[in-house]
């Protein structure tokens, strides 16, 4: 064989292992996305309205605590805020379409809601429901 030939063989081979890696590779990166989009299912409006609804258990002077403390249990009505009896505007898209318009402002009080309601902070999960929920009022 010349030593032509067999550049060319070693040069077609390394092409063809080449390309079933980056294939392979491609393949092993859609699973993840995959898995990763699987993990967040459909927005569950039931879920979101017992979230809405569930009582938890706080510290010190609020022992009770939930989304309606402050919204209210109608949320197509206002609410009004526990601590500084401050009116707010109802949280049912119906009623209020300036609700969930700004996303900034949706992760800021889901953020700061979620901790002092439920001692924690709410999956993507939970904050997909509750919106769908609030959405669908
Ligand atoms: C201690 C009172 C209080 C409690 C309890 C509370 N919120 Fe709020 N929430 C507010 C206030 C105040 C605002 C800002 C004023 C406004 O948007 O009208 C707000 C705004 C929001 C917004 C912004 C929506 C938008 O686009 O305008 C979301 C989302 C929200 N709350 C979700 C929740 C959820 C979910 C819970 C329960 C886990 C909860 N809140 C419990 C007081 C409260």
């Amino acid at each position: 064989m010349s030593k032509q030939i067999i550049l060319k063989r070693i040069f077609f081979v390394s092409l063809i292992i080449g390309c079933s890696t980056s294939l392979m590779a491609s393949n092993i990166d859609n699973e993840v996305t995959k898995e990763a989009s699987n993990q967040i299912k459909q927005p569950n409006l039931a879920k979101g309205k017992q979230l809405w609804q569930q009582k938890f258990i706080g510290k010190k002077t609020y022992a009770e605590r939930s989304c309606t403390s402050c919204h209210g249990a109608n949320v197509a009505l206002m609410g009004k805020h526990i601590k500084t009896n401050k009116q707010i505007k109802p949280m049912a898209l119906s009623s209020n379409p300036q609700r969930f318009t700004k996303k900034t402002k949706v992760d800021k009080w889901f953020l700061r809601n979620c901790k002092w309601t439920m001692g924690r902070k709410c999956t993507q999960q939970e904050k997909n429901d509750i919106t769908a929920y609030l959405k669908s009022q």
